[in-house]
């Protein structure tokens, strides 16, 4: 494999990567990429993020920004909250927390003025070359109906990892790409970065595992 790929673990909000497995998890992600010299970047829920980003060095990603100000906005985070906490960017418009156009273009212009990484989630090979022009630092194509499922989007439906990658750099070749959707092994990796994809986004795969840190040497094993 020529690139190194990016590697993000999205925690969602399973019991098996949350509060102190959250914790423990990302330490089996440190000690993957200490032992590998492969970064495995993470996004933990939004309460755990301060003590993680304490933690460890690797990447921490929100898994959402809510585009407020300061003032009356009972029940979000105010961006600057979540910026303070340490991570390296966001994860923005992920299938199970849509927003729209308006403000996925304000969330992206929000993490762009503090320098730090967005990462743009989409559907399909449209809405990838729609949210091209918003330019962010990733888009991470992931087909919902493969989410969860085991079966790895590059495997089952490579034409979508392909033909986004092309759609992607037609409107901006600075984007980097990842997908997403039922990747679990180094099989799955490996076609997802032939496929032009610069690396993956994956949650089930790594955080049901029986051995979480056993799954993520797996998943870098053909690196
Ligand atoms: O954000 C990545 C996630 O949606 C993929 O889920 O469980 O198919 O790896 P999963």
């Amino acid at each position: 494999m020529t690139k190194v790929p990016k590697i993000i673990i999205n925690y969602k909000t399973y019991e098996q990567s949350t509060g102190s497995k959250a914790l423990k998890l990302s330490q089996y992600a440190q000690e993957v990429t200490d032992e590998t010299g492969i970064e495995i970047a993470i996004a933990p829920q939004a309460v755990n993020l301060a003590q993680i980003c304490e933690a460890v060095d690797v990447p921490v990603y929100a898994q959402h920004i809510d585009p407020i100000t300061p003032g009356g906005h009972t029940g979000s985070y105010l961006p600057e909250a979540l910026i303070e906490t340490g991570i390296s960017g966001s994860l923005i418009n992920h299938s199970e927390k849509r927003l729209t156009l308006a403000d996925i273009d304000a969330v992206v212009e929000i993490i762009r003025k503090n320098n730090l990484t967005s990462i743009l989630c989409t559907n399909n090979i449209k809405t990838s070359a729609a949210c091209a022009s918003f330019e962010p630092d990733y888009i991470a194509i992931e087909p919902p109906e493969l989410i969860g499922s085991g079966v790895a989007v590059s495997q089952a439906n490579p034409e979508i990892v392909e033909n986004s990658v092309e759609a992607i750099h037609n409107v901006n070749k600075d984007i980097k790409v990842l997908c997403g959707a039922g990747i679990s092994t180094s099989d799955d990796l490996v076609s997802a970065m032939e496929l032009g994809a610069d690396g993956v986004l994956l949650a089930s795969g790594i955080i049901k595992a029986e051995d979480q840190k056993q799954a993520m040497l797996e998943l870098v094993d053909k690196v």
